[in-house]
């Protein structure tokens, strides 16, 4: 193993401090974002000759332009000051350690990072690595989706071993990413796409990573807050788009639909039985051969038809795709023609056997294939295919000696699925700009989050095991930039799932980014497991369109900041030890915890509320929190709480998915300060957000004795399909029924029942038993304030 001994020298070019250790290499270091360092090592000879290779990954034209580097000379080491962040980098041996700036810009205290005394950056013929010093307070969140098949995954990669190698085979997922996030509050990112492996501190003392091939180029990315962290490295790597609001909608799917007249028939049937539908998906069925990115015909007679009378009950479509052209579909001899596929070593294309016959795989590291790929979707969105599905793309068979136009299978293979995806993207952007993207992957890699994906588990079993894999996936997806992730509802392989199995698993999936059921050859409809299944099914269904405007806003959130959906505890409480390694609950946003029921005939489960107050949402019975405590959960619950302090905002099920919320309920549980919601709301689908075209709406509830006052402000922005009045009912936990309650200085008046409240525009009533109170407002055009007392 060779390492950097020592500093010979250093030099600054342009933003980038070259760190000299002579014939053994040099380090770069180069500020790339605020809090974020970008360390390259430019190995000596003969490594030198060779020119560095750009990043699919990062776009260094994007970076700010930050000041260069402040060195200062302190005999055995240097001091090296950048914007966010400080270096110390000892000259010998050359070590480097950092730190998030202290309260004077310094580096005050402990590094946040250092490299190992016998580590820092590693070599051995090929093979680039580096190795940190292990401490008591590194924890590591992040890392993709690791191995689902070696057992239960703990939401603390400390002290494993993962590789970083997609696949799926066998079933189900790996998804292993260059990306972690420590407790001790920094990130790592190793850009570098070749096979590698992550060791977590197995010796007890020291971590880091190592990759068969490549460079070496990391990125230390500052905390030391974690929300922090995944803020910067989702702007250094792309920050998630934010999908379609019909996307947090109710999507059904299984493997799968074969004909119009059976779509048509599960559409009928989801408005026939009150269930609201936002999305079919089609699997393979919808062509003929797995290539020909066409309907077959005499299966699906009329698409357009199809997809335009779905549409117009508010149904989107969904087409699943494969990077795999069969040799007899369509699309196979114009790619051969073309030299788009990946290639045997002696030159001609290479077919293989697969399970959908012999083929061939697109190579989507040339350009070309990435353009012609993109056009042959220009006609389905002519159709009006509203998202698409790019399954197998780790991809599933890849012969290691194919030969790409991007280099070796094993160069190109952990970015695949980020390159199909992203000539996906290149469709969207050339021929349907204004909408946004919406893509289920089974693969990704550092930027798919900002392609519109949402990568789920994969083929996962139809057994309580795979189920209670399931929340921890989403939570190291979470961790790792990936903020929308979802899983097969109901599982996919194996016998057809219990009623009881699959009404936990539609309850889990009530809180994923995307819930959809899928499963191979099996039915996955709500009403497919019985009538009382079905009518849970229907009733979490409806609490997820209930639910839209709040999950809508964490949309918005991931979009902005990087924050996930699914958030591990330890993300918002990181100083309780006890959620360090809580991977079976976690918190939707920043006021709903979760606790999914993952075992069979339970009544109950435990259930850790951190610090604070906490509300069941079932009852609304207030629980102190900084404890465990055993929540019911009989098979018609989740058990679910809302954090003291919360507002809760909630449209009526059947209108939510309209272009505005035009009817919002605001759901109070007061704390012991002020709570406040910034609601986030824009036409929905398209990207006029992007320019400014969106709206907030900030809800204030101040507690006080007695009661509290409610502030309603004036929506800022503006939006195409904007409510320009609105209705809003207020439901308040209040502990005694108040005396008056007025709205801005006008008292409104009290009625005898919830029933009689109904029946009026406006009024309160108070219900003693459950604790709440009810106010219908008056309609509204800018704010209001609503005081209770
Ligand atoms: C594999 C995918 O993971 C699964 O979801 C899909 O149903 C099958 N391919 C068939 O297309």
């Amino acid at each position: 193993m060779e390492r950097l001994h020592g500093l010979a020298g250093w030099y600054l070019k342009g933003r980038t401090l070259v760190l000299d250790a002579g014939w053994e290499g040099k380090l770069c270091l180069t500020p790339a974002l605020p809090g974020v360092v970008e360390v390259r090592l430019r190995r000596g000879s003969p490594w030198s000759q060779e020119p560095p290779v750009p990043s699919v990954t990062v776009d260094p034209a994007r970076w700010p332009d930050l000041p260069p580097p402040r060195v200062e000379d302190r005999g055995d080491h240097l001091m090296v000051f950048v914007e966010g962040a400080a270096v110390r980098v000892d000259k010998s041996p050359l070590r480097l350690h950092f730190w998030a700036p202290g309260p004077q810009g310094g580096a005050a205290g402990e590094p946040l990072l250092s490299d190992a005394p016998e580590g820092g950056v590693e070599m051995d013929g090929w093979q680039v690595g580096v190795r940190f010093r292990l401490t008591p307070e590194d924890h590591f969140f992040g890392l993709g989706q690791p191995d689902q098949r070696q057992g239960p995954i703990p939401l603390d990669h400390r002290g494993r071993r993962y590789p970083i190698w997609h696949k799926h085979l066998p079933a189900p997922s790996r998804m292993v990413l260059p990306v972690l996030v420590s407790l001790r509050g920094y990130g790592l990112f190793v850009d570098n796409p070749w096979p590698a492996e992550w060791d977590l501190g197995t010796d007890g003392a020291t971590f880091g990573y190592r990759a068969q091939a490549g460079q070496l180029v990391y990125y230390f990315i500052a905390g030391p807050a974690l929300t922090t962290v995944l803020d910067r490295y989702t702007r250094l790597v792309g920050r998630p788009s934010l999908a379609p609001r019909w996307a947090f909608g109710f999507l059904q799917s299984k493997f799968g639909y074969r004909t119009q007249e059976e779509v048509e028939g599960l559409a009928a049937a989801f408005r026939e039985r009150q269930i609201p539908l936002s999305g079919i998906v089609l699997d393979l069925f919808w062509f003929r051969h797995m290539g020909d990115l066409a309907f077959n015909r005499a299966a699906f007679p009329d698409p357009a038809g199809l997809i335009r009378h779905l549409r117009e009950q508010g149904v989107r479509v969904i087409v699943i795709e494969e990077p795999y052209l069969t040799v007899d579909s369509r699309l196979y001899p114009e790619a051969e023609r073309l030299g788009l596929l990946g290639m045997r070593p002696d030159g001609g294309p290479y077919v293989f056997p697969f399970w959908a016959g012999r083929a061939a795989l697109v190579d989507f590291t040339q350009p070309l294939a990435c353009q012609w790929w993109a056009d042959r979707h220009k006609p389905l969105m002519d159709l009006g295919i509203a998202g698409w599905w790019a399954d197998l793309n780790e991809p599933e068979v890849h012969p290691p000696d194919m030969v790409h136009h991007g280099g070796v299978a094993a160069a190109v293979h952990n970015l695949y699925a980020l390159l199909m995806i992203r000539s996906v993207a290149m469709a969207h952007e050339q021929h349907r700009p204004d909408m946004r993207l919406f893509i289920m992957s089974r693969a990704g890699w550092p930027g798919t989050q900002a392609l519109g994906a949402c990568h789920w588990s994969g083929d996962v079993a139809t057994t309580w095991e795979a189920l209670a894999h399931q929340p921890v996936l989403g939570l190291c997806m979470g961790m790792s930039g990936m903020p929308y992730w979802n899983s097969d509802i109901g599982g996919f392989a194996g016998e057809p799932p219990s009623p009881e199995l699959f009404v936990r698993w539609i309850q889990f999936g009530t809180f994923t980014p995307v819930m959809r059921p899928h499963g191979s050859h099996q039915d996955r409809e709500p009403w497919a497991f019985g009538p009382e299944a079905e009518a849970i099914v229907r009733r979490y269904i409806r609490l997820r369109y209930r639910l839209l405007p709040y999950t809508y806003t964490l949309a918005w959130e991931a979009h902005r900041q990087g924050l996930p959906f699914m958030r591990p505890l330890v993300l918002h409480y990181p100083r309780d030890p006890k959620c360090l390694t809580i991977r079976d609950q976690y918190l939707w946003g920043r006021d709903l915890l979760v606790a999914p029921v993952t075992a069979p005939g339970q009544q109950s489960r435990p259930v850790y509320l951190p610090e604070g107050d906490w509300y069941d949402f079932w009852t609304g019975r207030r629980i102190r929190g900084g404890r465990w405590i055993q929540a019911p959960a009989p098979l018609e619950t989740l058990p679910l709480f809302v954090r003291a302090g919360a507002i809760l905002p909630e449209a009526p099920w059947d209108r939510s998915q309209a272009p505005g919320w035009e009817e919002l309920t605001l759901n109070i549980y007061p704390g012991p300060e002020v709570s406040e919601f910034l609601l986030y709301e824009d036409d929905g689908e398209t990207m006029a957000f992007a320019r400014g075209e969106y709206a907030t709406i900030r809800f204030t509830y101040r507690p006080a004795e007695g009661g509290g006052l409610l502030t309603i402000d004036p929506p800022q922005g503006a939006y195409a399909g904007m409510p320009p009045v609105r209705r809003y009912r207020a439901a308040i936990r209040l502990p005694r029924r108040p005396r008056r309650v007025t709205v801005d200085g006008t008292l409104l008046t009290p009625r005898r029942s919830r029933e009689t409240l109904e029946r009026f525009p406006t009024g309160w009533w108070y219900d003693r038993q459950r604790k709440v109170l009810y106010v219908r407002l008056p309609p509204v055009s800018g704010g209001l304030s609503l005081k209770v007392q």
